[in-house]
C-alpha cells in the first residue's frame, strides 16, 4: 500500500505541468483497478475479477478431479486439454460474476509457473492473447506467491510483514514475506513436499485421488497413538523437512501386515501417519516463528484445508500468543484469486510481463 502512494506522489508531481492532463490523470488516479486472474498450473481451471486487490467480485474454478480419479493421479495431457475445453467458459464466467466485461479489466494476471507444462501454457497463451488484444497489460504470477497471496482475501488488515506456512502438493516452505515481493525463505522439503507424501500414502491404502483430504476424513475415526511412525533427523541445525522417511515407514508397515496376512486398520494408519507428519511441519515451524519472532502465521496451499492442521495449529498460536491465519478451504488449493491479487501488486508496481514471456514448470519463489 505504501508502494502504492509512493507511485500516486511521482505520478502527481509530474501532472501539474498541464492543467487538462492533470484533470485526467486524477481521474485515472480515482479509478479503482480491476485484474481479472487466471489459473491453469494443474488440475484446476480458475479465473477470478478482484477489485483494488481485495475485494473479490468473482471466483469461478472448474475442477478436473473427477476426470483425473479414474486414473488415480493427474495426467498432464488430459489436463492440458481439459483447460482448453473450459478457459473459455470459465472466464466469461467469470466476468458475468463480477457484473463487468473485458473492457473494464485494468490488467491480466496469469500463472505462469511452477506446474504442468502443459498445462500452464493453455492459461497463458490466452492471458497473452487478451492482452494483446485488450491492449491491457500481462502480469506473470508465480503460482507459490500466489499462495502466500490467498491470505490477503479474508484478512483485509493483513500487510507483510508475517511468517508463511507454504503446504501444497508440490511445495513445503516456511518463508518470510518481508513486502508484498521480498521473501526470505527459511525452511524447505529435502524430498517429498507434504501434501505429495499425502497423496502417496492415501494411494497405498487404497483411497481415491486426491489422497489428502480422503486422509484427513478417516483419521477423525482412527487412534493416533497406535502405530509411531518415527521423524527423520539432520546432523546439523535446521528447520528443514524431510517427508520421504514417514512416508517409507507407512509404506513398509503395510507391505509388513499384507505379508503376514494381517489385517490392516486403514483408519489408524491414516491418523497416525498425520500426527508424525503435522508434529513435526509444528515443531520447525514454531522454532523457525521464535527465531524470527514472529507474531502473525498465515498457512498456505492445499494440505492448509487440513482439519487436524487447523486445529493443532491454533492451539499452538493460542499458546504461544502468535496471530494464525488460515484462509478458506476454497482459497487454500488453487484457485485464481490469489493470482489476481498477486497480480494487482504488481499492476500497481509497473512490474508487467513482455508477451514473449514462457511458462516455467520449475518457476522458484525466489
Ligand atoms: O495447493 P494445491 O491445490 O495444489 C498445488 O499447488 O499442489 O494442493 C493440493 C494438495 C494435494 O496434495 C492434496 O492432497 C492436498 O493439497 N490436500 C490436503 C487436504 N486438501 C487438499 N491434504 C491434507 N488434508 C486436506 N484436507
Ligand atoms: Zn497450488
Amino acid at each position: 500500500m505504501i508502494k502504492e502512494n509512493d507511485e500516486n506522489k511521482n505520478e502527481n508531481k509530474n501532472e501539474n505541468k498541464n492543467e487538462n492532463k492533470n484533470e485526467n490523470k486524477n481521474e485515472k488516479n480515482k479509478k479503482d483497478i480491476y485484474i481479472l486472474g487466471i489459473e491453469t498450473s494443474c488440475d484446476e481451471t480458475a479465473a477470478s475479477v478482484v477489485k483494488n486487490g481485495r475485494e473479490v467480485l468473482s471466483s469461478v474454478i472448474s475442477s478436473q478431479i473427477v476426470t483425473h480419479q479414474k486414473f488415480g493421479g493427474v495426467v498432464p495431457e488430459v489436463a492440458s486439454r481439459k483447460h482448453i475445453e473450459n478457459i473459455d467458459t470459465v472466464v466469461e464466467t467469470a466476468l458475468s460474476d463480477a457484473d463487468l466485461t473485458f473492457s473494464d479489466i485494468d490488467g491480466i494476471a496469469v500463472t505462469g509457473g511452477p506446474g504442468l507444462v502443459g498445462a500452464l501454457l493453455v492459461g497463458l497463451q490466452y492471458a497473452k492473447g487478451l492482452s494483446f488484444a485488450l491492449k491491457k497489460p500481462l502480469l506473470y504470477v508465480n503460482h507459490i506467491e500466489g499462495h502466500i497471496n490467498a491470505s490477503f482475501i479474508e484478512n483485509k488488515d493483513l500487510e507483510p510483514p508475517f511468517l508463511s506456512l507454504v503446504v501444497s502438493g508440490g511445495h513445503t516452505f516456511i518463508v518470510s514475506v518481508e513486502d508484498y515481493d521480498v521473501y526470505r525463505i527459511l525452511a524447505r522439503t529435502r524430498d517429498d513436499a507434504v501434501g505429495e507424501a499425502y497423496d502417496k500414502v492415501a494411494r497405498a491404502l487404497g483411497l481415491k485421488y486426491p489422497g489428502g483430504p480422503e486422509i484427513d476424513r478417516i483419521a477423525k475415526e482412527g487412534n493416533e497413538e497406535a502405530i509411531k511412525f518415527t521423524r527423520p533427523t539432520f546432523h546439523e541445525e535446521t528447520n528443514d523437512f524431510s517427508f520421504s522417511g514417514i512416508k517409507s515407514g507407512v509404506l513398509n508397515y503395510l507391505n509388513g501386515k499384507s505379508q503376514k496376512g494381517e489385517e490392516i486398520n486403514k483408519a489408524d494408519v491414516a491418523a497416525s501417519f498425520q500426527k508424525s507428519v503435522i508434529e513435526n511441519l509444528l515443531d520447525n515451524l514454531l522454532s523457525a516463528a521464535k527465531d524470527e519472532k514472529a507474531e502473525i502465521i498465515a498457512v498456505a496451499g492445499g494440505v492448509a484445508s487440513n482439519s487436524y492442521l487447523r486445529k493443532k495449529l491454533n492451539e499452538l498460536g493460542e499458546k504461544e500468543g502468535i496471530r494464525i491465519i488460515f484462509p478458506s478451504p476454497v482459497y487454500c488449493t488453487d484457485n485464481a484469486t490469489m493470482i489476481a491479487i498477486r497480480g494487482y501488486y504488481k499492476f500497481i508496481k509497473g512490474d508487467t510481463a513482455e508477451l514473449n514471456v514462457n511458462a516455467d514448470p520449475n518457476l522458484s519463489l525466489i
